[in-house]
C-alpha cells in the first residue's frame, strides 16, 4: 500500500493543468487537500478545470496564473509573480508539453519544443527556488517521456537550425527534462528539496493534436491504444505525495518505481553542460545555492 504525506494545506504549482495527465493529477492532488497553483494560457480550459477542483475542494483558494509557456519573456513574468504571491510551495509539478511537426521559433527566436518542453521548466523552477527552500522538504516533479530513448544532444545545435523532425526534437526535449533533474537534483543535494522525473506511460491526451496533416493522423491512431489519463497521472501524483519517494532525489520513474534511463540521460558531464547552456539561454537567476544539510523526513 502507498504511504501518503498529508497534502492538506500543501501548495501545489502545476503547469499543463488544462488537459490530459496534468488535468487528472491537479483533480487527485485537490482531492488530497493540497491547495492547486496552475499556469495556463487557454481561459476556457483553465476555467473549466478550476471550477472542476473547487466542485472536488469547496473553499480552497485554488488559482490560475496565465502564461504561454513557449515564450521566455512570460515565463519569466509568471515564475515572479507565483514567487511574490507564492511565498512557500510545497510541489512544483513541470509538466506541459507539446510536438510540433515543423520547426517555429518563438519571438525570442527560441524553437518551440525546446522552449515549451526544457526551457519553461527550468525557468520556472529557477524562478520559484526561494518558494520552494522556504517550504522545507518540498518536491519539484518534472514529466519526461520514455521518448527520450533514441534521444541524444548535439550541443552545436541544440534546437535543430539543420533537418528538424518532430520525434527527435520532442525525444531530445523529454531526454533534456531528465538530464535537467539530475543536474538540479545534484545542486539541491544539501537541502531538503528533491527532484525527480517520470514517464507517464502511452496516454490517450490532446498531445499531437495541433498539428495537421499525416503527423495528426498518426497521433489520433496511436491513441487508440493508450492509456486513460487517470492511469497516466498515477506516477505524478506518486512522487508529489508518497512517503515512499521522500528521500528520493534525481532519478527517472515509471509506474511508480525507479527506472535507469538512457545512457544518454545518466550522462551528468553533459547534464552540467546543458544547464550551464540553458542558464545562458534564459539569462537569469543564478542556480540554486548550497544550503544547510538535508533533513531526513
Ligand atoms: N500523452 C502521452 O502519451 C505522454 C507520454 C509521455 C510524456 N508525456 C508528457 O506529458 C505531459 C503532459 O502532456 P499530455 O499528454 O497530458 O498532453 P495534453 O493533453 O496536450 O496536455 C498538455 C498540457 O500542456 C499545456 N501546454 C502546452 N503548451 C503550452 C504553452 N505554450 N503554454 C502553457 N501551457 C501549455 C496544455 O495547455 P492547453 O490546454 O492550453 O493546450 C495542456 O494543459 C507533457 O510534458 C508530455 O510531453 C505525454
Amino acid at each position: 500500500m502507498l504511504k501518503t504525506v498529508v497534502m492538506q494545506g500543501k501548495v501545489v504549482v502545476i503547469t499543463g493543468a488544462t488537459s490530459g495527465i496534468g488535468e487528472v493529477a491537479a483533480q487527485k492532488l485537490a482531492a488530497m487537500g493540497a491547495r492547486i497553483v496552475m499556469i495556463a494560457r487557454n481561459s476556457e480550459r483553465a476555467a473549466s478545470t478550476l471550477s472542476r477542483l473547487r466542485q472536488i475542494a469547496p473553499g480552497v483558494e485554488h488559482r490560475v496564473h496565465y502564461a504561454d509557456l513557449s515564450r521566455l519573456g512570460e515565463m519569466r513574468r509568471v515564475a515572479r509573480q507565483i514567487a511574490l504571491a507564492e511565498p512557500r510551495i510545497d510541489v512544483l509539478i513541470n509538466n506541459a508539453g507539446a510536438a510540433f511537426d515543423r520547426r517555429q521559433v518563438n519571438e525570442e527566436g527560441i524553437e518551440l519544443t525546446f522552449a515549451t518542453n526544457h526551457l519553461s521548466y527550468f525557468v520556472l523552477t529557477e524562478g520559484l527556488r526561494e518558494s520552494l527552500l522556504a517550504a522545507g522538504a518540498a518536491r519539484i516533479v518534472n514529466t519526461s517521456s520514455e521518448a527520450h530513448r533514441r534521444a541524444k544532444l548535439d550541443f552545436d545545435d541544440l534546437q535543430f537550425t539543420k533537418r528538424y523532425r518532430l520525434f527527435a526534437a520532442y525525444g531530445r526535449s523529454k531526454l533534456c527534462n531528465i538530464l535537467f533533474t539530475r543536474e538540479l537534483a545534484r545542486r539541491l543535494e544539501k537541502n531538503a528539496v528533491t527532484a525527480n522525473c517520470l514517464h507517464p506511460g502511452f496516454v490517450a491526451t490532446r498531445i499531437g493534436d495541433n498539428n495537421r496533416g499525416p503527423v495528426s493522423y498518426l497521433f489520433r491512431f496511436a491513441k487508440i491504444f493508450a492509456l486513460s489519463p487517470e492511469k497516466g497521472a498515477e506516477t505524478i501524483v506518486y512522487l508529489a505525495s508518497s512517503n515512499d519517494v521522500a528521500n528520493s532525489n534525481g532519478q527517472y520513474f515509471y509506474k511508480c518505481r525507479p527506472l535507469a534511463p538512457s545512457k544518454e540521460a545518466q550522462d551528468d558531464v553533459a547534464a552540467r553542460r546543458l544547464w550551464e547552456e540553458t542558464e545562458r539561454l534564459a539569462k537569469i537567476f543564478p542556480s540554486f545555492e548550497e544550503g544547510p544539510p538535508r533533513r531526513s523526513n
